[in-house]
């Protein structure tokens, strides 16, 4: 399904892509009237050229690290946790601060929210949690404490009661 979605994606773009690439070919062959402004149109090339470039590198540079190793954390707790309706399974009660955990969270059978507050009722992250699909989701907690699991997508008449929790100990 996805690679069909993909390939569509890529026929479509192409499509919307072309009249623009045959703008851009057309106006190249157009003859050039000769002009005394020659010189600003270059520095306007240049201007826009650069304007590009430095909005690439800051782009790239701002980013958020990127999430492809969300799961790749040598050394990891790896937090088991399915959602029904309604209550949260966690397969551990404890993890350990200071340790990243790997949280992989799957449905039994609705979309769920897998929301992680800490002891003051703060959000620290969520994950969607889908029937067929397995979702990782890491994170290192630094305090100890009881930490809470709240559902973040209506499930059903019971969601407000899909509470689950877990503690994190400091590391001995
Ligand atoms: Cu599960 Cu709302």
């Amino acid at each position: 399904m996805q690679q069909q979605i993909l390939i569509l994606t890529i026929v479509v773009m192409t499509l919307v892509a072309y009249p623009f690439w045959r703008v851009v070919r057309t106006s190249q062959h157009a003859p050039q009237p000769p002009s005394p402004a020659g010189r600003i149109e270059r520095m306007r090339t240049a201007l826009l050229a650069s304007l590009a470039v430095t909005g690439l590198v800051v782009a790239v540079a701002t980013l958020r690290p990127w999430p492809h190793d969300a799961h790749a954390a040598p050394g990891a707790q790896i937090v088991r946790a399915v959602g029904y309706q309604w209550y949260w399974e966690l397969d551990t009660e404890e993890v350990t601060a200071g340790r990243p955990v790997v949280f992989e969270v799957a449905s039994a059978d609705v979309n769920h929210g897998f929301g992680v507050y800490d002891p003051s009722g703060t959000i620290l992250f969520q994950t969607q949690v889908m029937p067929g699909y397995v979702n990782k989701v890491k994170h290192t907690f630094t305090e100890p404490g009881t930490y809470r699991v709240l559902c973040l997508e209506y499930c059903g008449t019971a969601h407000h009661d899909m509470i689950g929790e877990f503690k994190v100990v400091a590391a001995r």
